[in-house]
């Protein structure tokens, strides 16, 4: 069934690899020089016009071009790999005395009065080995026990900061050639982390512990198309030739050469001379390590000089020429004194541990959270327990189970939850198959005072200077009893508030005026609708262009919205069926909130018609293959019926395809697609 390919001529092949070099280049600028040059629409562009060229012309597909990064499937399991030389773990230091007694035995066991030294964040992740051959990638190897790792590289394609090849001339400028490994860590950047982990539990999925074990889990899943989805990192810290030497004199040149060569290297390290300068670094960074993006739990220090690290030599599992300073936990031991039921803007009731206050990595705990209700059984927490509270980068404080010893007795008193709401006394519910109680008042105080602080956020609306305090008190004097009224806010009715003057008072009308030029998805975003998270607004926004095309959608033509299943689809409908919602949108277009985005310009070699696609395509994946329908007027749908005109097939293609044959539907192959995509 597929078309013969088109003749490939010297013009194509130049074109191609034109559009390689230039999106190699822009995936640097963004993911490893964090400086994007061109928007992702127009890197979007790029891909699929190198997609559709190597679609016509296969022989034209190399495994580094970068359309090449979500592959097959690994078939059984992961293959075990022997490392080229072990990866071993490092001694921990706890305190300034054990760090300064490690550096008075480097310069013994050296015998030199002078030895240099690179600190860098010990980045909570995971170890994973790279080996280039030819300029290529060609294993990515997970630590394993150490001396044996997994065969990931399906996965380790999927991570944007990790290249996929170095051009001979990048080879031989930065001075690693084309032969060589690579040592370092994967990790997922907390934000990646919390939305995946917002997008599980509203999918009903349990949630990863911290972001360390979700990187681990991710880059061992048996999909590279989840992997892909899931925004993981990479950062090098060791370049060694293939027999597992060092490639370099010094551990400070590996780090430039590996910059040089297009990895991503963490620019938080330091070259210093004493063990004072270690110690201020790693003073330095545990003031800012939670202004970071990602967590760290320590400080690693390598001896700088190859020459001196092969003198130092190792013990049975760790190099003597590094140690790694470890944080303090931020993990601490207290009481549960209560549990309180705080409610959310959805009217998700959240249990919280009310906490005899313990100091943990800094600052006072007092609450943390308990989720739900099927948390504190998986628990098993009671009033009275003592438990761990753990506090990560960004995340709240949560309890992380029960201590159970002759030591900590155990609690009696076990946690009900309330059948009416804490805040307003309405009726709670929990639906069916979900693991939240609601209250169910649309007039909810809680709900508005949550709902205004979402609006006003800083992913959001970003009203800043409209925290908690004055939300507060605009919603208690009912100057602010929904989200529009925060634009018929003047000078006078602010400076009737406590603690707020003229001046601030200026800079809070002055941000909500700048709100008025946000996009579409942050107005979508931030009308706070029930399991729309950033993403979807923002795919909302592009799919229907406007908001008016989006509250007149119906729930068909919301199931065509990436991402969009049936339950996200009923809960928009029913916001935009509530009468009380259509007037605030009135007076959110009146204030003159972007009410009109940028919608995908839509071909119509598709028009009005419906596609189910089903199996693994050769080249393109899934989603790509149902934006590119999309894109040219075509609907896509989940399952196979009369209305369904193609059923577009890769292999493994299961019930579906015979759906589609008992119906007598069309079947086609993305090669036909993409003929029918060109007419
Ligand atoms: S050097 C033999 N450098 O920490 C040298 N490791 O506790 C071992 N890690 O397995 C690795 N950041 O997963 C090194 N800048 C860094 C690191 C780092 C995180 C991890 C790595 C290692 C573990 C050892």
């Amino acid at each position: 069934m597929p078309s013969k390919p088109a003749p490939t001529d010297a013009k194509t092949v130049k074109q191609v690899e034109k559009l390689r070099a230039e999106l190699r280049r822009h995936e640097h600028l963004y993911y490893v020089m964090d400086a994007p040059e061109v928007s992702d629409a127009e890197y979007d562009r790029l891909m699929l016009e190198l997609k559709a060229l190597e679609a016509a012309h296969p022989e034209l597909v190399t495994p580094d071009s970068p359309t090449q990064r979500v592959g097959g499937k690994p078939k059984e399991g992961f293959q075990k790999l022997a490392h080229s030389r072990p990866m071993l773990s490092l001694d921990n230091a706890y305190n300034e005395g054990e760090l300064r007694d490690w550096d008075r035995r480097v310069h013994e066991l050296s015998g030199s009065a002078k030895v240099a030294y690179v600190c860098e964040l010990k980045l909570d992740g995971m170890s994973l080995a790279l080996w280039y051959r030819e300029g290529a990638l060609k294993k990515g190897i997970t630590r394993g026990d150490g001396s044996t790792g997994e065969d990931v590289t399906t996965n380790v394609r999927t991570i944007r900061s990790i290249p996929l090849s170095v051009s001979s001339e990048t080879a031989k400028k930065s001075k690693l050639g084309g032969d060589f490994e690579v040592r370092g860590e994967v990790i997922m950047p907390i934000a990646s982390f919390t939305r995946m982990n917002d997008e599980r539990e509203q999918q009903g999925l349990s949630k990863f512990a911290n972001p360390r074990n979700a990187a681990a889990g991710t880059i061992r899943t048996l999909e590279p198309n989840v992997v892909a989805q899931r925004r993981l990192d990479y950062f090098s810290y060791f370049a060694l030739t293939p027999d597992g030497t060092e490639a370099f004199p010094t551990h400070s040149e590996a780090l430039k050469a590996l910059t040089a060569a297009g990895f991503k290297v963490n620019p938080n390290h330091r070259y210093v001379e004493n063990i004072d300068d270690v110690w201020a670094f790693i003073n330095e960074w545990e003031a800012k390590r939670d202004k970071l993006p990602y967590e760290i739990d320590g400080i690693v220090i390598k001896v700088d000089s190859i020459r001196l690290q092969r003198e130092l030599g190792f013990t049975g599992k760790a190099p003597r020429w590094a140690i790694a300073y470890k944080y303090a936990a931020r993990a601490g031991e207290t009481i549960i004194e209560d549990i309180l039921v705080q409610v959310g803007r959805t009217g998700k009731l959240t249990p919280v541990a009310a906490l005899k206050p313990v100091f943990i990595g800094g600052t006072t705990v007092s609450r943390a959270t308990l989720h739900n209700l099927d948390e504190i059984e998986r628990l098993g927490v009671k009033i009275g327990d003592w438990v761990v509270v753990e506090r990560g980068g960004d995340v709240i404080p949560k309890v992380v189970r029960v201590i159970d010893d002759k030591k900590h007795p155990r609690g009696t008193k076990t946690f009900r939850m309330p059948a009416k709401c804490p805040e307003c006394g309405g009726h709670v519910v929990r639906t069916e198959g979900e693991a939240d109680h609601r209250c169910i008042n649309a007039a909810c105080p809680a709900k508005l005072r949550e709902s205004i602080l979402h609006f006003t956020s800083r992913g959001v609306m970003n009203i800043e200077g409209m925290g908690e305090s004055l939300v507060n008190q605009l919603a208690d004097r009912g100057l602010v009893k929904n989200v529009a009224d925060i634009f018929d806010l003047t000078e006078d009715k602010l400076l009737s508030l406590e603690r707020i003057g003229k001046k601030s008072a200026k800079n809070v009308l002055d941000e909500i005026e700048a709100a008025k030029q946000l996009p579409l998805e942050r107005v979508i975003f931030g009308l706070g609708i029930r399991m729309v998270g950033e993403r979807t607004a923002e795919f909302l926004a592009e799919h229907f262009g406007s908001m008016d095309a989006l509250a007149a959608a119906n729930e068909e033509e919301l199931l065509q919205v990436n991402e969009v299943g049936p339950r996200i689809a009923a809960s928009i409908r029913e916001f935009f069926e509530e009468p009380a919602n259509i007037k605030l949108l009135e007076r959110l277009r009146k204030a003159g909130l972007n009410f009109k985005g940028e919608k995908k310009e839509r071909g119509t070699q598709l028009a009005e018609k419906t596609f189910v696609i089903t199996g693994t395509l050769p080249t393109y994946s899934r989603d790509e293959a149902k934006k590119m329908i999309e894109d040219a007027g075509g609907r896509t749908s989940g399952s196979v019926s009369k209305k369904t005109d193609f059923v577009l097939a890769g292999t493994e293609a299961g019930s579906k395809l015979d759906k589609a044959r008992e119906l007598g539907i069309t079947v086609i192959d993305e090669a036909e697609l993409l003929k029918m995509l060109k007419n």
